[in-house]
């Protein structure tokens, strides 16, 4: 069974993800194509609507971007969002222009007809502007539904053909009412059926494992992060004892890592996990390196050479399992068209093609919230669903300069009092990801009667929707002070912590 879709015709606005998150918080399904795909390749057969997003270009502009009118004439509705509005009504003979001042943020909204689409809206609510064109004349047989202080169109439709545009953006929470406006036009336009869960996903894509893996055998290197677990679990459904888990010790993870990972496996989610212990290897090959590219590119290198052999030692491995997400595939680069380079995850980034593997990602078409709900459908422990993001080099790039097995020691201890506090005050699930950097720099302390000479280590946390963009956390300061006192006292090497207070940008999350 394949769910009924709506397919978003990228355009290039900043909020083309958004809308496919609002659509599938509505329980259906959404899918972003490049604006120039062929119609054809569409699949039809599912296909319940289609929605034209923003985007940055002036329609009237040389060389903006084009669909063909045919797109209008499928029989399936068309919801067309700024940009996309301002096409449509180019499409099909309306005017544009572009004589009022450009208007960016909120506005209020005035309905001025009834519409399937603006049902249960108040007359008047705030919307979020972002455009410098405007729709002057609508096309023939289409009215206008709303307006705003400037805009005499705000709004229009053809209902007889499901044809309906906005200048404003409902995708975003800026508009009072977007998520009513959206959900109408999947219901009470689409006629969406709603059957989108993690359930029914979790249902589907095992039944797709199945199908792509057959009676091979699949190798997944694991992490015990988010979506290298959940991507686990659903391929153990699919094909039980044929996965063969594998997870590298690289010697650069925190404290009681590896056990704990190799624990979740083992006895909670009962998925027999290989356990390569490379640490030495790792240490051996950064022994020297200081430089934080260099540091990852040994990292990198190394994970490769330890998987392949792993890989080879095990006969009859035809597959290759990645906990790929959706943000990693699009980006709102398929704007350029269906020829711009997909990213590579930087987890896949260097497996040598030599290798042959066919690769399965379950996981490439949800976004992160959505993985941790499929997470809760398999029943996975709520504290791996909220893990906080681990780099694959770890340690590696929070201690500044050289890493050696001391430094690393001295950086877990830390590291350890600083999450463990979080947790017992219940502050971890209120930041995106929470550290201990070590420096490479000593300062003079006093203890007791002595006068010490010992290590500075600065603690860092953000909050953040996506790691993109990210803000220190504002943590209470007796708290600072309480999990000071105790590294102080408790990690004999350490004797100055520090709390980074720089957002991204400028700063990065990561120290290197
Ligand atoms: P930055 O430091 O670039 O980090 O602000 C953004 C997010 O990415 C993570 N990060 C990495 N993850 N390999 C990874 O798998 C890496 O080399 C890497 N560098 C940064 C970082 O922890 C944060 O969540």
């Amino acid at each position: 069974m394949l769910w009924e879709r709506i397919v978003i015709l990228d355009f290039g606005s900043q909020y083309t993800q958004l809308i496919a998150r609002r659509i599938r918080e509505n329980k259906v399904f959404a899918e972003i194509v490049p604006y120039n795909t062929p119609i054809d390749s569409i699949d039809r057969e599912h296909l319940i609507g289609i929605i034209l997003s923003g985007g940055p270009a002036t329609v009237l502009g040389e060389d903006s971007p084009k669909i063909g009118k045919e797109i209008f004439a499928l029989g399936v509705p068309v919801l067309g969002i700024c940009y996309g509005m301002q096409l449509m009504a180019y499409l099909l003979g309306g005017k544009l222009g572009s004589s009022v001042t450009r208007e960016y943020g909120r506005a209020q909204f005035h309905i001025k007809r009834k519409s399937s689409l603006l049902e249960a809206l108040p007359d008047n609510s705030t919307v979020w502007m972002s455009h410098g064109d405007s729709v002057e004349t609508v096309p023939d047989g289409f009215v206008v539904t709303g307006e705003t202080d400037t805009l005499s169109v705000a709004s229009f439709e053809e209902p007889e053909k499901a044809l309906y545009g906005l200048q404003f953006h409902p995708e975003v929470a800026h508009t009072e009412f977007g998520n009513i406006i959206i959900e109408n036009f999947l219901v009470r336009i689409c006629y969406a059926r709603q059957d989108y869960t993690p359930a029914s996903f979790v249902e589907h894509t095992v039944g797709r494992i199945r199908n792509e893996v057959g009676d091979r055998k699949l190798i997944m290197g694991v992490s015990g992060g988010v979506d290298s677990t959940v991507a686990a679990v659903l391929i153990h459904r699919a094909i039980g004892r044929r996965l063969v888990p594998v997870f590298v010790d690289n010697g650069l993870l925190r404290e009681n890592e590896a056990n704990d990972v190799l624990r979740m496996f083992r006895s909670t989610l009962s998925i027999p996990v290989r356990f390569v212990d490379a640490s030495d290897r790792f240490l051996k090959n950064l022994s020297g390196v200081s430089d934080p590219e260099e540091k990852r590119k040994v990292i990198g290198h190394t994970f490769i050479e330890v998987f392949e052999e792993v890989a080879n030692s095990i006969p009859g491995i035809c597959c290759l399992g990645q906990g790929t997400l959706y943000p990693d595939l699009i980006e709102s680069v398929s704007f350029r068209g269906p020829s711009a380079t997909i990213k590579s995850h930087h987890n896949v980034g260097g497996l040598p093609e030599h290798m042959r593997l066919t690769l399965v990602e379950p996981l490439k078409e949800l976004f992160k919230d959505e993985v941790r709900s499929v997470g809760r459908s398999l029943e996975i422990p709520n504290p791996v669903l909220m893990r906080h993001p681990f780099p694959g080099p770890g340690l590696a790039v929070r201690i500044i300069g050289e890493v050696t097995k001391d430094k690393l020691d001295i950086l877990r201890k830390v590291d350890n009092i600083f999450v463990q506090a979080l947790k017992d005050e219940g502050l971890y699930d209120k930041v995106w990801q929470a550290f201990a950097v070590l420096l490479p720099v000593h300062s003079v302390g006093v203890m007791g009667d002595e006068r010490t000479y010992g290590n500075a280590v600065v603690l860092r946390a953000v909050v953040s929707q996506d790691g993109m963009t990210a803000d220190w956390a504002h943590l209470p300061y007796d708290f600072l002070a309480r999990v000071s006192g105790k590294i102080i006292n408790s990690v004999k090497e350490v004797n100055r912590v520090a709390y980074d207070i720089s957002s991204k940008p400028p700063s990065t999350i990561e120290w290197e």
